[in-house]
């Protein structure tokens, strides 16, 4: 596995950590933060009776200025995030969670005067340096913005901007700002072996908060798969398929299971205009789109692995089909992903009481100075 060294005595400068809610562990140096945070995820094993004798591997990029994508909210004219102490917005003008490039995005945003009395601010920027931002406003502020002009006008000069939950697409007829269909733009990447994947998606997807930890994520969901040559896997929650493409460069093939379909457009994309030396991976990735914590009609005997990036909410019903199995039907391995441990535990506890034990696992620390964490863990079937 991949660590990078890192000062276990640094600790991240904030001017706003007396007020500001977003980093929880800023008073502690970066190893006091891995210490806790192992500590913590070991304490969760034990109390959901999960047997794991080796040691819980710590992966950092850094212990700041990770993020490449941030959602502010906006309150009569502050920018920021909640504050501490009270539900008053703290207006941030720098913030130690950005990359360089989403921090010099955001000095530049700063500069408009906002019309719009409250909404949500989504700022991202993508591999290549493009600056994208979603606002998702009332229905009235986004009607008050086409009507405005100026700040849409400056504002597409700089970035590319989605507006509402329908992700549409201000665009000028010559006379007015019209809304257009959401548009499908390169703003995250994925690994397969050594070749960066461009992954196409929009502002308001779903994507892991920073390119340079999904560089650790990449290779480690590809070296677990790897250690299975021509495994036939099934995926819980591929989204844009940030781990599917790594997985797929040795898969035999994958299934990849996912609810929502603007996700899967973008994967469908991506895998449409992979380069001349990966397209023949295409043809090993199926899509199936549904609920699939309510229910999957999936023959789990027909796979070898399982690979599971769910939400907060964990897997739910989509581990039913396993139970159903014998033990030597079930997939040999799991692989599960989770930045929720609390509800991986639970997952992880009815995995064990099927036969599966945890052959590695790690935290990869993709949201330093704050409470949360991500955790990667391969199981195998005994
Ligand atoms: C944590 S994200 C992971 C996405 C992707 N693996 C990545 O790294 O970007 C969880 C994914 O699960 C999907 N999801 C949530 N609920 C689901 C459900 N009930 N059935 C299938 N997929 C679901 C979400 O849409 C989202 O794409």
């Amino acid at each position: 596995m991949i660590s990078t060294p890192l000062d276990p005595n640094a600790k991240v400068p904030c001017p706003y950590e007396p007020v500001c809610s977003g980093c929880q562990l800023l008073d502690k140096t970066y190893g006091a933060q891995k210490d806790l945070k192992t500590q913590e995820l070991s304490e969760l094993l034990k109390n959901h009776d999960i047997r794991y004798n080796g040691v819980i591997d710590f992966l950092s990029a850094g212990a700041s200025h990770l993020r490449d994508r941030l959602d502010f909210s906006l309150i009569d004219g502050r920018l920021g995030l909640y504050g501490k102490h009270n539900k008053e917005i703290v207006d941030l003008d720098v913030c130690a969670q950005m990359s360089p490039e989403l921090q010099s995005w955001l000095t530049e945003f700063r500069k408009i005067k906002w019309p719009i009395s409250k909404g949500s601010i989504r700022l991202r920027v993508s591999p290549s340096g493009q600056r994208g931002v979603w606002l998702d406003f009332a229905n009235v502020d986004i009607k008050a913005l086409l009507d405005e002009k100026e700040i849409l006008q400056k504002l597409q000069q700089e970035a590319f901007i989605e507006i509402g939950q329908r992700r549409k697409v201000p665009f000028w007829n010559g006379q007015e700002f019209k809304l257009k269909d959401p548009e499908l733009n390169i703003w995250f990447n994925t690994w397969m072996g050594e070749t960066p994947v461009d992954l196409y998606c929009h502002v308001a997807s779903f994507t892991q908060p920073s390119i340079k930890a999904n560089v650790l994520i990449a290779e480690q969901i590809s070296a677990w798969v790897n250690s299975y040559p021509g495994a036939r896997l099934i995926e819980f929650g591929s989204g844009i398929g940030n781990l599917t493409l790594p997985a797929l460069a040795t898969a035999h093939s994958v299934l990849a299971c996912e609810i929502d379909a603007l996700s899967l457009e973008g994967l469908e994309k991506t895998v449409s205009v992979l380069p001349p030396s990966l397209k023949h991976h295409a043809q090993k990735l199926k899509i199936y789109r549904g609920d699939f914590q309510k229910k999957i009609l999936q023959d789990f005997s027909e796979f070898d692995g399982v690979l599971a990036n769910p939400p907060r909410s964990g897997l739910m019903n989509f581990l039913n089909p396993l139970e159903a199995l014998q033990e030597s039907e079930r997939p040999k391995f799991f692989i599960y992903m989770s930045c929720f441990p609390e509800s991986m535990m639970i997952d992880m506890a009815r995995l064990q009481s099927f036969g599966y034990e945890i052959q590695e696992l790690a935290i990869l620390d993709q949201f330093p100075q704050t409470n949360h964490y991500e955790v990667l863990g391969l199981l195998q079937r005994k």
